[in-house]
Formats: C-alpha cells, sequence, structure tokens
C-alpha cells in the first residue's frame, strides 16, 4: 500500500492557497483505499515564527478542525498532532548527521531572510533562528519517519521534498536502503493561489481569504481583490485572480459560462458578487462542521490522541530500522 503523508503548520488561520493547493487534494487521496494517509498539525514547524503560546493555541485548534471540517475521516486517515510524536525528533537529530550544510544554505526560505537582511543592511543572519535554518531537516524527518511515497502540496513545498529526497539519499548511500523517495503530489489548477494583492495567497503576506470567516467576511475579503481598471463593458483578462478562483469552485461548463461573461465585459464589481456567490456555496456545510468542531475541541483532542498511537506505531517501526542502520540498537 502506498502511503501519502503532509502538515500544515499552524501559524495563522487557513486559507483558500491551503485548501486547494494541499487539503482537498489529501482528502481525496484518502478516499482511495490503494493508499495509507498520514496528515498532521505541524506544531513544531510553527515554533520559527510563532508570538505567543496563545497563538499556538488559537491557530493549532483553526487547522485541527479545519481538516475535520473538510472531510478528514480519522477512521480512514491517522491524524494527529507532530509533537506528540517523539521517534520523528530522534530521526530529525540523526538525519542532521547526514546533512551538508550546504544544502541548508541553499533553502528558500532561509536564503529570502538572508537577502531581506542584507536590503536593509542588516547582519545576513538578523533575527534567523535555528529552527528556521534546520526546518527542512525536521520536515524531511516527519516524511521519511513513515516510509512516505507521495506528499500533496503546493508549489511552494516542492524545494522542501527534493531536499528530502536528497537526505534520504545521503543516508541510505553511507549505511543502508533504510528510506524510500517521496514524490511531491502538485494539483495543476492549485500551484499557487494568489492572494488579494497579487502575490502568492500565504499566512505571512497577509493576504489571504480565509476559509472559515462567516460571509460578510468572506465577501469583503472577495471584494478586496486587486483587479486591473477596466470598465464594465471592456472584455477582462481571463489569466485574472477572480477567474482563477472562481474556477476552482465549480465544474467545467459554469467555468466556460463565466469566461464567457468576463469576456463580454462582465464589470468587476458583478465579476466578486459571482465569486462570492459560488465560494460561499462551496464552503457554507464545511462551515457549520468547523464551528462544530471549534466547540467541541474535546473530541478534536480525543481523535488526535488515537491518531498519535497509531502515527507512534508506524515511526517506532522505522526508527528501530534506522537504529539498527547506524549501529545503536537497543
Ligand atoms: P502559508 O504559506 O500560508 O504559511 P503553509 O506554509 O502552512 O501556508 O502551507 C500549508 C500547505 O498549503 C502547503 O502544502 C502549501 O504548499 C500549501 N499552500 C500554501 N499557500 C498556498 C497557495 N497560495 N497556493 C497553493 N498551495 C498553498
Ligand atoms: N513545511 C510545510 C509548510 O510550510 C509544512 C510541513 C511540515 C509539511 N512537515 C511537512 C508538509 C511534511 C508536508 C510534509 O506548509
Amino acid at each position: 500500500m502506498k502511503k501519502v503523508l503532509t502538515g500544515i503548520k499552524p501559524t495563522g488561520y487557513a486559507h483558500l492557497g491551503n485548501y486547494f493547493g494541499a487539503i482537498k487534494p489529501a482528502i481525496e487521496l484518502s478516499k482511495n483505499e490503494d493508499y495509507e494517509c498520514f496528515y498532521f498539525i505541524a506544531d513544531y514547524h510553527a515554533l520559527t515564527t510563532l508570538k505567543s503560546k496563545d497563538e499556538m493555541k488559537e491557530y493549532f485548534y483553526n487547522i485541527a478542525c479545519t481538516w475535520l471540517a473538510c472531510g478528514l475521516d480519522p477512521n480512514k486517515v491517522v491524524f494527529y498532532r507532530q509533537s506528540d510524536i517523539k521517534e520523528v525528533f530522534e530521526i530529525n537529530w540523526i538525519l542532521c548527521n547526514v546533512t551538508p550544510k550546504g544544502l541548508m544554505n541553499r533553502a528558500h526560505a532561509y536564503k529570502a531572510c538572508v537577502e531581506n537582511n542584507e536590503q536593509n543592511n542588516l547582519d545576513r543572519d538578523a533575527n534567523i533562528n535555528m529552527g528556521l535554518y534546520n526546518y527542512p531537516i525536521l520536515m524531511a524527518a516527519d516524511i521519511l519517519s513513515f516510509g512516505t511515497d507521495l506528499v500533496p502540496v503546493g508549489l511552494d513545498q516542492k524545494q522542501h521534498i527534493e531536499i528530502a529526497r536528497d537526505i534520504a539519499n545521503a543516508f541510505n548511500k553511507k549505511y543502508e536502503n533504510v528510506f524510500i523517495m517521496p514524490d511531491c503530489y502538485i494539483q495543476e489548477n492549485a500551484r499557487t493561489l494568489i492572494g488579494l494583492d497579487g502575490r502568492k495567497m500565504s499566512k505571512s503576506y497577509n493576504n489571504t481569504i480565509q476559509l472559515f470567516t462567516d460571509e460578510k467576511e468572506l465577501k469583503k475579503k472577495i471584494n478586496r481583490i486587486v483587479t486591473d481598471s477596466k470598465l464594465p463593458g471592456e472584455p477582462k483578462d481571463l489569466d485574472c485572480t477572480i477567474n482563477k478562483l472562481y474556477k476552482l469552485f465549480v465544474d467545467d461548463d459554469k467555468a466556460k459560462e463565466f469566461e464567457q461573461k468576463l469576456k463580454d465585459g462582465l464589470s468587476w464589481g458583478e465579476a466578486k458578487n459571482m465569486l462570492f456567490e459560488v465560494a460561499n456555496n462551496y464552503i457554507k456545510p464545511m462551515r457549520e462542521k468547523f464551528f462544530y468542531y471549534m466547540q467541541h475541541k474535546d473530541i478534536v483532542d480525543e481523535i488526535l490522541k488515537q491518531g498519535a498511537v497509531k502515527a507512534q506505531k508506524c515511526a517506532r517501526e522505522y526508527l528501530q530500522k534506522v537504529r539498527k542502520a547506524i549501529g545503536v540498537e537497543n
């Protein structure tokens, strides 16, 4: 049976990019009996950016309830909190010792912080903690500790999966063939959702459309999407954010109808109203489930507790293989 694994870090409220880039494809894969799925909340990855314990708690439940509201079935998916699986952190340390430092210097997230510091005439490593620097190694440990074949993620995570493969290769070459090479699983139509300001939608850019807010807020956010200044009656560019988002919520026929309207000069105001309607109809049933789980956190805690037991069993088997390979047996 093939293994599928993915995680989301609780650094903010889940948004449409998280949903279409990672959550939706992951839930779809979990409905296929040929796959064994491991989905988790990457709480220790979030430590690199979180400012307080209150933020951790708030975002942790937001992400956990989001997964459940979007259709994760805990009887089919092993659903857990990263920090509960101590084996992953032991494997993380072992992997640190086969990871060339230069590989971490080339990681996009670290490089972006260094470039930002240099532009602001700061020391190149100012405000960069070791959690951020070692982030890709912990992510490799998340993936490799379960013998993962497929990782559903957005395009921004592709480099991390490649790094996980490099690290697995380095270990396998030095010791023996313990680790499986993971592949990323990226949705063509949702590789990178664009946010309100035209950049990649991301919790770190504050440009997201949250998946679960109330209708009023959803409408407000959609109205804030940046458009060009074409007037009603003028044909609109089909490559715009509104069209790309609209397509995600409807079937092909509806998508074509909308494109025709844009070509015929639909006003941006009307286009935004139509986007709101389809988005809201799509999200509504999931939103109800989301608020149910948010009000019943004890149910969520219990699901995650049971998931941790199953995940631990799997990671423990892997850890034993790894310890044996490096000559540390118990
Ligand atoms: P963020 O960038 O908002 O902090 P995360 O890093 O927590 O999001 O991403 C969680 C998952 O959602 C990852 O698989 C990531 O690739 C995916 N994802 C995040 N933003 C987008 C986006 N704009 N388009 C497609 N997928 C995305
Ligand atoms: N780095 C991922 C993100 O920012 C979160 C993550 C942590 C992850 N561990 C993972 C994703 C393992 C896939 C597999 O979105």
